[in-house]
């Protein structure tokens, strides 16, 4: 793989060796164990949007690897406006061994990646967040074991980037995922198609519902975010009264499996998409999740980068 921009391109192969290592690296910060397979390798990141988990794991994930992670200044940069899209990809790919955007056109990612020599990561457009999803399926393999096919993934809420990148996840790992919405509010229609087609390939079941209740009923896994998105701040009043029945609450949970784990990506507007009770309770391991970014990403990047170095 040259680039990491949707969870589609890839093979479940690929999903899973990306899996493993992360695994793998997980043990090696824990045990203090050294792992620098990215000596002296650098890192562009591009952020048009608000971060923190990402920033900072990206940054931290790319210096435990023994290289460098270099936050652009947004304004400075100019993306396509102080200078265009192609130039700044050609420019970066002479100083930086890879280049991380978070923006919001999704066709930005695609544009930079096509005129930049180095590989492209997309860490979240308004179509896609793929670093979460990923690290969203290794923090539920650590909870839930490797039988995904015995499991229910509940997504209830808005059918956003961090939803379209679950359902292309899900059929890449064998997850059955149940998505639930407001009307209006569904997964984009293109890539609901392609999971479709997955899912059927690969054997499990995704389903679109506006129904909260069979979403929630005897899941294993129950998964929310924010009713507004970043750039959607001005539709949060509005979003705030479509989505209330939509809340993931005591009530609600009642309904899924009493082992069940609760999920955000985070950030998270308390008191909306999730209540206090859920969010703090036994079963949430939204920090797990919060964590795992670190692990996965930074063996999505030894795999754009450091290849044949990486022993076990
Ligand atoms: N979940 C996530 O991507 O968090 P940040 O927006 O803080 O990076
Ligand atoms: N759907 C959210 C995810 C934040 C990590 C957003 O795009 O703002």
């Amino acid at each position: 793989m040259k680039d990491f921009i949707s969870i589609h391109d890839l093979s479940a192969p690929e999903v899973n060796a990306i899996l493993e290592l992360a695994a793998d690296l997980k043990e090696k910060q824990k045990n203090k164990i050294k792992h620098e397979y990215l000596w002296a390798k650098s890192l562009a990141m591009i952020f048009e949007k608000p971060s923190t988990r990402t920033r900072v794991s990206f940054e931290i994930g790319i210096w435990q690897l023994g290289g460098l992670g270099i936050n652009l200044d947004q304004e400075a940069t100019g993306l396509g406006t102080r200078e265009s899209i192609p130039d700044v990809a050609r420019t970066l790919s002479r100083f930086a061994d890879a280049i991380l955007i978070r923006t919001f056109a999704h066709q930005k990612v695609i544009e930079l990646a096509r005129h930049a020599s180095v590989p492209v990561i997309n860490a979240l457009s308004d179509e896609s967040h793929p670093c979460q999803a990923l690290s969203d399926v290794f923090t539920i393999i650590e909870h839930k074991g490797k039988e995904l096919k015995k499991l229910k993934l509940a997504y209830i809420g808005d059918g956003n980037n961090v939803c379209n990148s679950l359902m292309y996840a899900a059929p890449k790992v064998g997850l059955n995922l149940v998505v639930a919405t407001p009307p209006g509010y569904e997964p984009d229609e293109p890539v609901t198609e392609r999971a479709f087609a997955d899912a059927l390939k690969a054997g499990i079941s995704i389903e679109v519902t506006n129904d909260p209740v069979v979403a929630a009923k005897n899941a294993d896994i129950i998964y929310t975010d924010v009713w507004a998105s970043m750039g959607q701040e001005s539709e949060s009043a509005k979003r705030a009264s479509i989505f209330s029945y939509y809340q993931i609450n005591k009530e609600l949970v009642k309904l899924a499996k009493p082992d069940y784990i609760f999920m955000h990506c985070l950030p998270a507007h308390r008191g909306q998409e999730v209540t206090d009770e859920v969010i703090d309770s036994r079963n949430s391991v939204v920090f797990d999740q919060a964590e795992n970014r670190l692990h996965v990403q930074k063996a999505i990047l030894v795999k754009l980068l450091g290849g044949d170095n990486v022993q076990g």
